[in-house]
């Protein structure tokens, strides 16, 4: 069932103390990882962990797998709740690394510090690192899909890289890993925007742009010459402050133009409705903030209502999608993998311009990021739209399992 590829016996085999293994998504890094956790002879009293970003990651993704794993051996104890496992008096558990106050212990002599892009850098240091300095032969694989530079994994990477003979790097994409066909892996490259695909297959560090319309580049997406299609339709986002229409029309290669905006201030969905009518009659399809199917900005009926009032096709899903989901689908459009350009706008459109160049990801979340009143609304507008009817979706092999 478990079997060593030719790529695995090479990380294995390596004399140095600290590996960092830099992966695609897919690779084989949980079960490598695992493997390489058991490895060797189990002696009493040794403590062998893999610890992951949460401990329900390590219940779900490595506990089934280390269960299989530690089957093989007919004198195994099983501790369920605590994920351990003990061999020979050897102690081998799974931890997340959440909560770092609870991994202090005595001693380690074997840890592997699973997606490690996702952990806090002083999980190691802190408290890992100081646990490991009792056995000077005990050793370390941090292993991981890159997410940016800013975490310690980059730098773990580079170390690894140089004349350290302790540290020891490697990078593979996940088609080296030999679990995933270079087919799929193409197909999924049709499907992901370019930065995303890059990181999370090709194993590269990208960087972390921090903006949210990352592949937007005015050189590019600015386009002022160019037909109006007869397919139209609005991107529309609610707000007191600041109401905005953007006006969209699609080609019939599937490509599509921003190609005019209206903006609204201290205004209302009424009077925005009769705007956009007054201004272009000749549209009738409107895909706004889902959740003004229930709220209303300004009125007792919701947002919806009032433009379904006017004549309006509404179109929403019912579910809000997820600030992530809709950067995704934006970037994709603006820029896929294959370097296709799917969106243009026109320079008239100001506020979505503004927009797609200065709103920034929320650090924490990774979100949007909401504190400038005046910006969002029109990214809000075009990306609820395009979210609605290009989502991207993730073929079922590669969804995130930790
Ligand atoms: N050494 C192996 N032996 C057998 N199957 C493997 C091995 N490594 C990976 N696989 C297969 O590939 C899938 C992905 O492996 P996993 O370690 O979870 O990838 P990653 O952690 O890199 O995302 C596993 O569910 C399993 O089906
Ligand atoms: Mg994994």
């Amino acid at each position: 069932m478990f079997k060593m590829s030719p790529v695995m016996e090479e990380i294995a085999s390596h004399p140095a103390r600290f590996k960092v293994v830099v992966a695609g998504r897919r690779f084989g890094k949980t079960y490598l990882s695992l493997m390489w956790l058991l490895m060797g002879y189990l002696r009493e009293n040794e403590r062998r962990w893999i610890i992951l970003p949460t401990y329900k990651q390590g219940k779900l993704v490595a506990f089934p797998v280390l269960k299989k794993l530690t089957q093989q051996s007919p004198i195994v104890k099983t501790n369920q709740t605590e994920l351990k496992f003990t061999i020979n008096g050897c102690e081998i558990a799974i931890k997340g690394a959440e909560d770092s106050s609870k991994l202090r212990g005595s001693h380690l002599d074997r840890v592997v510090l699973d997606e490690y892009a996702y952990m806090k850098p002083r999980v190691w240091e802190e408290v890992i690192y100081p646990m490991m300095t009792t056995n000077p032969n005990s050793q370390a694989l941090f292993i991981g899909t890159p997410d940016g530079f800013s975490n310690g994994f980059y730098d773990l990477f580079l170390r690894g890289q140089g004349q350290d003979s302790d540290w020891k790097s490697w990078q593979f994409n996940t088609v080296d890993g030999g679990w995933v066909s270079k087919e799929e892996l193409a197909r999924a490259k049709r499907n992901m925007d370019e930065r995303i695909f890059k990181q999370e297959f090709m194993a590269s560090f990208e960087t972390a742009q921090n903006r949210v319309a990352y592949n937007f580049d005015r050189m590019k997406h600015i386009v002022s010459e160019k037909e109006v299609s007869a397919t139209k339709f609005v991107g529309m986002d609610f707000n007191v402050s600041k109401m905005m229409a953007v006006l969209c029309c699609e080609y019939s290669d599937g490509t599509i133009h921003y190609y005019d905006e209206i903006c609204l201030h201290n205004s209302n969905t009424e009077e925005m409705a009769k705007t956009l009518k007054d201004l272009h009659p000749d549209v009738a399809v409107i895909y706004p903030d889902p959740a003004g199917h229930a709220r209303s900005t300004t009125s007792n009926r919701s947002d919806h209502v009032i433009l379904r009032e006017h004549g309006y096709s509404v179109r929403a899903k019912r579910k809000h999608p997820s600030h992530i989901d809709r950067i995704n689908a934006l970037n994709r459009k603006l820029l896929d993998a294959n370097g296709k350009i799917s969106m243009t706008i026109n320079p008239k459109c100001k506020e979505l311009i503004k927009d797609l160049e200065q709103c920034v990801r929320d650090l924490k979340s990774g979100g949007i990021a909401k504190q400038d009143l005046e910006r969002t609304h029109a990214l809000d507008a075009c990306s609820y739209l395009i979210e609605y009817r290009w989502p991207v979706t993730v073929s079922r092999a590669f969804t995130k399992q930790w």
